[in-house]
């Protein structure tokens, strides 16, 4: 029997409507199978935001507060309504405090939302602010810690600023001492207050040209690693590798900007890195401006009436001598000098 043509198409068209279907569905099963619920307008903030109250540092690692002190330095979570317009101040002071970042802090109302939006948004985040507790708990600067991995045990010393007033001295070496302490020592450590948080690797990044940056990096131990090229988009104006953009840049001309690599990772730590950064942090001072030098350790240790009386009783190394202009004391002799008062 002959097939009629009606049936013939209507097998061929069901035919073809199945293939149809089961090819959309096949495409609708991966159209349909996620959703995308970013929006733009949520990441606003309402100007002068400073956090849930109580602030939630949203930290996804133990907090070891009692590895995160020394004798001088300590560093407690950064909490906007207690230090933002403290740095604030600092920034307003000193209007080249973040000449080397890659991002615009300018203002009070700028910090909050980023310290919001960059840091306590994000749980592999944290920053702290570095307290001196020598100089009467003064607010000495900000030190972070971002990129944090506990599945690779990986995390980057990140946001250090130190308060012109309290570099060269024991602050910025207790503050990346602490931080190194509390990421590489391990959780199980028998020692009271250096239980860590055992990771293997610590980053520390530096604009090429940030000079104080990579001496910070070389001085606390860290091992230069590589040049990481074209790392940040700075903002306009600011001082990036000097490389032209290509024409057709999506955020030009806002220039780029290369990073010095450093780690300091668990064998470092292991084989004579753990005594190195404890050196650092018992160290009192080492600095190269005779008037800085003075105005500083006054301001720091009252009692000593001048540098020249806390450099009689203490002075220890010839070979970094006073005519140098130069000068290192020891953590006891601090002890000394502070005790006296
Ligand atoms: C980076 C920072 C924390 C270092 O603080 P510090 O070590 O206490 O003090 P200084 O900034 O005065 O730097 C001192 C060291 O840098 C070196 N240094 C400073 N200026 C320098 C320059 N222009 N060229 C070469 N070396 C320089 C000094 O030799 C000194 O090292 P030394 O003590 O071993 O001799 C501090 O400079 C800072 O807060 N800077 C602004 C923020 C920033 O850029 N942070 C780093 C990026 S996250």
């Amino acid at each position: 029997m002959a097939v009629s043509p009606a049936v013939s198409d209507k097998s061929s068209k069901a035919t073809h409507v199945s293939d149809v279907s089961a090819y959309i569905s096949t495409r609708l099963l991966h159209i349909m199978s996620f959703t995308n619920s970013f929006k733009a307008e949520d990441w606003k903030l309402l100007s002068g935001y400073y956090g849930p109250d109580p602030y939630d540092i949203n930290w996804l690692m133990p907090l070891h507060e009692a590895t995160l002190e020394s004798d001088r330095v300590k560093l407690t979570p950064f909490i906007p309504s207690l230090h933002a317009r403290g740095y604030a101040d600092q920034v307003k002071a000193h209007p080249d405090l973040h000449r080397w970042f890659p991002f615009n802090l300018s203002t009070l109302d700028i910090i909050l939302s980023a310290i919001e939006t960059l840091i306590r948004r994000y749980p592999m985040c944290i920053l702290f602010a570095v307290i001196d507790k020598a100089r009467g708990d003064a607010f000495a600067g900000v030190i972070g810690l971002i990129n944090t991995s506990p599945t690779n045990l990986v995390t980057e010393i990140a946001w250090a600023v130190v308060f012109p007033e309290f570099r060269r001295s024991y602050v910025t070496n207790n503050a990346v001492g602490l931080l190194l302490k509390y990421c590489l020592e391990l959780p199980s450590s028998a020692t009271p207050g250096r239980c860590g948080l055992g990771f293997r690797r610590v980053q520390w990044t530096a604009h090429t040209e940030n000079q104080p940056s990579v001496a910070v990096a070389k001085r606390m131990g860290f091992k230069e690693e590589c040049l990481m090229r074209w790392t940040w988009v700075l903002s306009e104006g600011a001082e990036g590798n000097g490389i032209p953009l290509r024409d057709g840049d999506p955020l030009s001309p806002r220039p780029g900007r290369h990073s010095v690599v450093f780690s300091f990772c668990a064998d470092d730590w292991e084989s004579g890195g753990k005594e190195h950064v404890q050196h650092m942090i018992d160290l009192i001072t080492r600095y190269t401006n005779g008037a800085v030098q003075h105005q500083f350790m006054s301001a720091t240790y009252k009692p000593c009436a001048s540098i020249d009386a806390l450099v009689c009783g203490t002075w220890i190394s010839d070979s970094m001598g006073f005519d140098a202009d130069l000068v290192q004391y020891t953590a006891d002799a601090a002890k000394v000098c502070s005790a006296n008062g």
